[in-house]
Parts: C-alpha cells; structure tokens; sequence
C-alpha cells in the first residue's frame, strides 16, 4: 500500500474553549489536507487534546471537577467546533487515551532502557502555563519570556534525558535539510539558538499527579510535553503493523511559539528510539486583534470562532482566515476584515458569477449544458501550476488570490460577451465557459470552502472534485443541471 500524506496539528490545551487562534491552525492544516486528497493522494490528518499536566490539573481544580471528567466536558467544546468549521479529520488524539498512554509508555522505556535517562534533581523555574522550565537567562524581568507572569521555584526529584547526546547530529541534520523547518527564518532560529549547549531535560514530575505514570517509577508521571509529542506517534498507528503505512509524518503543522519542543526535543526523542524524524515542520504565524492586540483569556477578548460560524457561515471563516494572513506569519483578525472577504469577494464575485450563470442558463437553454468548447482566452486566464505551486508551499492567501482572479476575469467575461444580446452558438460558447469555469473553480476553491464547492459539484451534477480535472472542456455536453440556492448572502 502506497504511503498516506501524513499532515498533523499540534494538540491544543483543553483549558478554555478554542479561540480563533486554534482555528486557524486547525484550518491551514485541513487546507493542505483537502488539497492532497484532491489529487488523489490517501491523507492521514490528525488532530488531538494535550490532556496531561500540571496546567490542566489546576484548571481542572478551580473548576471544582476531577481532571478527567473537566477534560471530558472540555473536549466536547473542541470537537464541535472542529466539526463547524469542516475541518476533515482522521484521527483525534486525545492524550487520556489509555491507546496513546500505553505508547508514550513504551516510547519513554525504550529511552530509558538506553540508558538515556537517569534520576537527579532539579532546581528552577517553571511556568505553569508554558508547561516548561525556564533559566534566570531566559527570564524577562523575572517572568515567563511568553505570559509575563512569574514563575513557579521547583526542587524536585527528576528524572532526566540526556538530550545533548543528539545535538551534534541534529545540528548536521538541519542544516543540510533546508525542507525540516518552514518558513526559513525559522529553520535559521533554530540553527543558532543550536550553537548554545542543550541541557538535558526534565521529563518526570514528583509532584504532579494528572499525567502518565513512567514505566520504570510510578512515584513520578512523565513530563506533558514527552507525552505529548507522542501522540504523532499514536495517530499513526504506534506498534501495529501498518505504522509504516502513516510514518513518518509528512508535515507537522505548529505555531512559532512552540518550534522548540517540535524542532529540537521531539527530535531528539525519536532519535533516541531509533525512529525516523518527520519529514518536515511548517511553523505558522499568530492571529492578533487588530492594532497587534494579542488575544488572550485574561485580556477577555478572545474570539470565538462558533460565534463567526453563525453569522457568517464555516466557509466564511475558513476563507477569511486562509486569505487575510499569510499562513507562515502573524495577521489580524477584525470583523470588518472577515466581513470585507465575505461580501466583495465570495459574494460579490464567486457567489455572483454562480447565480448569473446558472440563472442564464436556466434561461437561455432551460439548464442544459450545450455543446461547446470554453473561450482560448478566458481559459488562459486560470493559472493552474500557479496555484498548486502555492498550495504545495503553504501559501493559501496567494493560491486562493489566484481562484478569485479567475473568478473576477469570468465576471468580466460576462460583462464583455453580453450573453444577453447573443443567440446560437456565440451564446452557447458563452454560457459553456462559464458553466466549465465553475467547475474549475469549484474544484480549486474546495480546500478552502468545502461546502460551497461541494453544493456547487452536485448542482452541476460532478461526481467527485479531482485536481486532474481542473482544465478545461471536461464538462459533459447535455447535462442538465440544478441552480443552486444562493451561495453567499451578504452581510451589511
Ligand atoms: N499543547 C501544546 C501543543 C502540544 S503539540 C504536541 C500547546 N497547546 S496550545 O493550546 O497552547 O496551542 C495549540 C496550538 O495553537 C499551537 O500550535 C499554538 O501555536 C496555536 N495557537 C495558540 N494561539 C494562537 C494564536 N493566537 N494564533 C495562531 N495560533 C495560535 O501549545
């Protein structure tokens, strides 16, 4: 069996309900996913809770419930919105999973049964919220570089893993492997803050309960960030026979802010297990208020992406966010912004080309697709290998720029042809190149608002959306199709 396109998510925090932020990772990676299964390619997509540790317990506590039963409520809220955005899942790990726990199990003995993690004690800072220590180096006067809040001073029992023994090799790995870590700029930030000696990391805590009993010493649970960074591992099958059917993973899609864990300790992980690295990392940008706000639970302005659903519809979002802001760099998020995308261009322009031409056909030849060939010109305005080019890198705001360019140019078409003032075949080669247009664009449009493609696939009565059919005349002569509602309504 051929390998599956294996493309994963990071695996958020059940603290708080998803926000904006989490849905715009979730959307980029369903984006790429979409568009592998369009070519044709099987895809494994994954996505997950990171259910362990310290963070979840307090929250947990301060919520008057148990752990599990908090995590359980909370996944709830993740899952359905996942669900109401459309984002394609193939397998949601949950870390309380006892599948997943008994993997990270067998993944920490092995690097234990190397010798690769010893028992010592450590002192220092930690925050909570970063489920990580931090050095008085990294301190930014003397809290946490990323929350600002001051840190906890542990001294506890730990046991370590001797990360350090990898750097060399991974350090050689980066630097001759320019695809490992997308965009460059990060692969670089890596590079150098390689230069400085790794320490060996803490991967047990004494003290906190919530979390996987190592295997070796039930006194202590594993560290949330090595359970975690397992749970790729678990979405592809970990220890059955069809693991190699799924691993190595094709892409893992994070945010900048946790490249270090993903691009230095779950390397070293692996390595240490003696299991292929992944493919590739693409790092992602953060979705800010506008004005570079930061969007956050303490401030009180997250933004809740249910909420953009009901008013704008899931592919509304999902287009917004993939246009507005280049995927590998923060952007900003504004409702007027989301409102602008909605009405000028899936309204205004794919919307509007859809409903003239299926209205002018159910007009002109009662929804029957005549026998024609699609206008030379127009047809040269659809820039296929541009656009897989910046699909297959990541860039979504330019390759969804480029289907609506099209879409402009076959309203302009219209506008010119005055289809309305034909007759015979000039009108049938008008009303065929548009009807095939559509179908173009519904195919190249799908990764991005899926469900609007697919109403429009079965209006025009297409069996399945394939890549490979994103060129022309391919549509059926003496089809009749069925208009579809209208697409998108605007919103004053
Ligand atoms: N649980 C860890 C990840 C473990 S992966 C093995 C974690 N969780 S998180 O809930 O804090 O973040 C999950 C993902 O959401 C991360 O990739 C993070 O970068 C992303 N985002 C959180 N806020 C964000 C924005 N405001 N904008 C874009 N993405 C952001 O880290």
């Amino acid at each position: 069996m051929a390998k599956a396109f294996y493309i994963s998510t990071a695996i958020d925090y059940p603290t708080a309900k998803p926000h904006l932020g989490h849905a715009f990772e979730k959307i980029g990676a369903d984006c790429m996913a979409r568009w592998h299964r369009l070519k044709g390619e099987k895809v494994l997509f994954s996505n997950g809770l990171d259910e362990h540790g310290q963070k979840n317990e307090k929250v947990a506590r301060e919520a008057g419930l148990p752990p599990k039963e908090f995590v359980d409520q909370q996944a709830a809220y993740f899952q359905q919105a996942w669900a109401a955005l459309d984002i394609s899942t193939d397998s949601f790990i949950r870390t309380s999973d006892p599948e997943h726990m008994a993997n990270s199990q067998k993944l920490f003995k092995k690097v234990f049964d190397k010798k690769l993690i010893y028992k010592g004690n450590y002192s220092g800072k930690y925050c909570v919220d970063c489920e990580r220590f931090y050095t008085e180096k990294e301190l930014v006067q003397r809290n946490c570089p990323v929350h600002g809040k001051s840190c906890q001073q542990l001294e506890e029992e730990t046991y370590f893993f001797k990360m350090g023994n990898f750097q060399k090799k991974l350090q050689e790995y980066i630097s001759k492997n320019k695809e490992f870590i997308r965009p460059e700029t990060r692969r670089q930030e890596i590079l150098s803050r390689l230069k400085i000696p790794l320490k060996d990391l803490s991967v047990s805590r004494a003290s906190v309960q919530w979390g996987i009993p190592l295997p070796n010493d039930s006194s202590h649970t594993m560290y949330v960030w090595f359970d975690a960074l397992a749970n790729y591992l678990t979405a592809a099958h970990f220890g059955k026979k069809d693991f190699k059917n799924f691993w190595p993973c094709d892409v893992h899609v994070v945010g900048k802010d946790i490249l270090w864990f993903h691009a230095v300790i779950w390397p070293c992980m692996l390595y240490a297990c003696d299991i292929p690295l992944p493919k590739s990392l693409y790092v992602h940008g953060f979705v800010n208020l506008k004005g570079s706000e930061k969007m956050s639970k303490s401030l009180g302005n997250i933004v809740d992406p249910l909420e953009l659903v009901q008013k704008y519809g899931s592919d509304s979002v999902r287009y917004f966010l993939l246009r507005e802001i280049p995927f590998g760099e923060d952007g900003e998020y504004s409702e007027e912004s989301l409102k602008n995308r909605h009405n000028l261009e899936l309204a205004n322009e794919f919307g509007n080309l859809v409903n003239r031409a299926f209205s002018m056909l159910e007009k002109y030849n009662n929804s029957k697709i005549p026998s024609s060939k699609t206008d030379k010109k127009l047809a040269k305005e659809w820039k296929a290998k541009e656009f897989a080019k910046k699909m297959d890198s990541f860039q979504f705001h330019m390759a969804a720029g480029e289907a609506m360019q099209f879409a402009k140019a076959c309203n302009k078409f219209v506008n010119e042809k005055e289809p309305w003032k034909l007759k015979g075949k000039e009108r049938d080669a008008v009303l065929y190149s548009l009807m095939d247009s559509i179908r173009v664009l519904s195919i190249a449009l799908s990764p991005f608002i899926p469900r609007t493609c697919d109403k429009v696939r079965s209006a025009l009565g297409v069996k399945e959306l394939k890549w490979k059919e994103a060129r022309f005349n391919l549509l059926k002569a003496g089809t009749v199709v069925r208009k579809p509602e209208i697409l998108f309504n605007k919103v004053e």
